[in-house]
Order: structure tokens, then C-alpha cells, then sequence
């Protein structure tokens, strides 16, 4: 029999709902600091095996590595601008000056806009300078006696309707699309409600294990695109020697970290696997053309055996994210 042909995943693209047109994976860059400087190469190796999207954000500090990266790749005529997507993000302790995350991470990339711009997560903090911050500000400012320094009297929304703002001044010309990311149902819900322009994007934590399947429902109906984070589990990618996933990836002949991103790209969503290995790279880039049934049967792990691997202390100040405890 004739061997079917599929498209790599990074030939892959799907429509936002103001019809831009973003890649299916992403590469991450939320390296740990021992190995942000290491950004720069993974992002030319992953752009040279055809990436075309990159995800990161104000509070990664892999922005300017990523910067370097483009610059390079633009001299050595490998890829143009416009070639590229890009996606940041803007962290709670800007949650009242997007104007100034935004103008800082595009310096910082080295670029005139990004393509998508996300609200990082529905909080506020105080801001507290810190000179090993990032851009002098502390990423999550703590209180004398420890505890997270948020803001009690901001109101999360704010940062969103200052990001429709600059979406929608005609003359501003820094982001295509905008977003949110670690937003249960009940804040898509109250943005819908109380902003004008609907979030494109809601990037989240999701794998067979946790496979969101209210948002997901939710995210379809109202035509809002979702992107998942961790796809291999995060720090030391528990899922890729998870069982049920090297089963699949032995019927399929294909890698665990392909099953793990196809997963996602087969049910028309975006994913951001991070990596600074150029051959992982470079290999993990295989369609995995995934049935119904597989589908379904790696989405009930998330019934069978739940888990949540990014377990901020501030998840427990987002009601209906469960930070702590299985996932709903
Ligand atoms: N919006 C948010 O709040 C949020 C939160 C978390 C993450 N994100 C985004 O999502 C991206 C991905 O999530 P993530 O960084 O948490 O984790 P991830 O992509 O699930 O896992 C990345 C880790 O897995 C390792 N890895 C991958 N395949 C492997 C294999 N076959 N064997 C051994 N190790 C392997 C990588 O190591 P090597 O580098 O050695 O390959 C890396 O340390 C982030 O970088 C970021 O862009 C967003």
C-alpha cells in the first residue's frame, strides 16, 4: 500500500478570527536562565527547519536573545520580517502600562509589531523596581513578609481594554491580533461582555492530561482560538515517557513529542513546545494524521489521570483555575 503523505507540522496554519493567519507550532522560549542565552541558536535552528512562529513574552527575558536571532536570520536572507509570527505577552506587573510592555519587548526583538499580543494572566501586581528584574521592574514582586505583592484594588480588565485600544487605533500599527492566556470560561466571558473586540487567542496550559474540555467547548462556540503551553509536561517533559503516549507513538512510528503536538494541530489548535536542542528540533516536526478514536482515547487520560504540571502560587488567586488539585 502507498504511504499516505502529511504535511510537516510547520506547514500547518490556521485562521484567527480577524483573519490573520498564524502558524500551527510555535516554538517556546521560556528557557530557565541557565539557558536563555541559548534562545538565540534554538531559534535560528527551529526557523531553519521551517518554523515560522516564535512565543514569548515580556517576562521571559528571551526577548532580546530572539531579537538577535531575527537579525541574523533577516542578513543572512533566510526569512523576511513578514515571514515570521510572533507572539508576547504582557506580564501583571504591567498590567496598567501595556504601552510600555509592548514598546519594551519590540525594542528588545528588534521588530516594529508583533502578530499576536496576549494578556499573560487575569491578575495585577504592584510594581516593585528590581535591577536583576526584568527591565528593572521584579517579575512577581513579594511583600516584606513573602507574599505575592499583588494589587487588591486593580481590576485585571483593565489591562485588556488598554490592549483593544492599540488594536484598534487605525495609526498604530504594533500588533495584528490580541489575546489572553490563563483565562477560565467565567473572564472569556466577562471580556466578551464588557470589551468590543473578542480575544483571538487564549493561550493555556493543555495535553491529554489536561485537555480543557469546557474552554474547548466554549472557545469553539465563541471563535476563539486556543494555544497550548507545555505540551510535553514542561521541565524535564514527564508526558514524552508517559506510557499511553509511547504506545501511540509506536503505532504511528513517529516520536512522542510529535503525537504530543499533533494531538493539538489535529483538533485546530496552536502549540508551543519549547526547545534548545537542534535536533529535537529540527526532528519533532511530524504530522501525526491522529484518528477520532485515538484522540479521544489520549483526551480521556485527562478523566483517568489528571494533572496540572504548571502550578503557579498566583493560579490560586484565578477562581476557576484550581491551581492546586486536579483539573476541572
Ligand atoms: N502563557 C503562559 O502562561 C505559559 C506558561 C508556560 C509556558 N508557556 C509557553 O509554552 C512554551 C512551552 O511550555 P514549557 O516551556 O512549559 O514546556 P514544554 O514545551 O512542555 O517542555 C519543554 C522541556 O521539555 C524538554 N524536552 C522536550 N522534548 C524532550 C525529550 N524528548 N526528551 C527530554 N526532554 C525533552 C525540553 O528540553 P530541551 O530544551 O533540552 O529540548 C524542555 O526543557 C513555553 O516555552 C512558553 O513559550 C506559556
Amino acid at each position: 500500500m502507498a504511504e499516505m503523505l502529511h504535511p510537516k507540522l510547520t506547514e500547518i496554519s490556521f485562521l484567527l478570527n480577524n483573519g490573520v493567519r498564524m502558524p500551527a507550532i510555535g516554538l517556546g522560549t521560556a528557557n530557565p536562565p541557565e539557558k536563555l542565552a541559548e534562545t538565540k541558536q534554538a531559534v535560528k535552528a527551529a526557523v531553519k527547519a521551517g518554523y515560522r512562529h516564535i512565543d514569548t513574552a515580556w517576562a521571559y527575558g528571551s526577548e532580546p536573545f530572539i531579537g538577535e536571532a531575527i537579525k541574523e536570520l533577516i542578513e543572512e536572507g533566510v526569512i523576511k520580517r513578514e515571514d515570521l509570527f510572533i507572539t508576547s505577552k504582557v506580564w501583571p506587573v504591567l498590567w496598567d502600562d501595556v504601552d510600555r510592555s509592548l514598546n519594551e519587548s519590540l525594542k528588545s526583538l528588534g521588530v516594529e509589531y508583533v502578530d499576536l499580543l496576549l494578556q499573560h494572566w487575569p491578575i495585577c501586581y504592584n510594581k516593585r523596581n528590581d535591577p536583576h528584574g526584568i527591565n528593572g521592574l521584579a517579575r512577581n514582586p513579594v511583600r516584606e513578609d513573602g507574599s505575592p505583592d499583588y494589587n487588591e484594588s486593580a481590576d485585571w480588565i483593565e489591562t485588556y481594554r488598554q490592549l483593544e485600544k492599540i488594536y484598534s487605533d487605525p495609526k498604530d500599527r504594533r500588533v495584528r491580533a490580541i489575546g489572553v492566556s490563563n483565562f477560565p470560561v467565567e473572564y472569556l466571558e466577562r471580556v466578551l461582555k464588557e470589551c468590543n473586540v473578542k480575544p483571538a487567542m487564549n493561550q493555556v496550559e493543555m495535553h491529554p492530561r489536561l485537555p480543557q474540555f469546557e474552554l474547548n467547548k466554549f472557545c469553539r462556540e465563541k471563535n476563539i482560538k486556543l494555544t497550548a503551553y507545555s505540551p510535553v509536561g514542561s521541565h524535564g517533559a514527564p508526558l514524552v515517557d508517559y506510557p499511553p503516549i509511547k504506545e501511540m507513538a509506536e503505532k504511528y512510528n513517529i516520536s512522542p513529542n510529535d503525537i504530543l503536538t499533533s494531538y493539538h494541530v489535529r483538533q485546530g489548535s496552536f502549540v508551543v513546545p519549547r526547545s534548545v536542542n537542534s535536533v529535537r528540533i529540527a526532528s519533532n516536526i511530524e504530522f501525526a494524521p491522529l484518528s477520532k478514536e485515538d484522540i479521544d482515547k489520549l483526551s480521556d487520560l485527562g478523566r483517568t489521570d489528571p494533572k496540572r504540571y504548571i502550578n503557579e502560587e498566583w493560579n490560586k488567586v484565578v477562581p476557576g483555575f484550581t491551581g492546586t488539585g486536579p483539573p476541572v
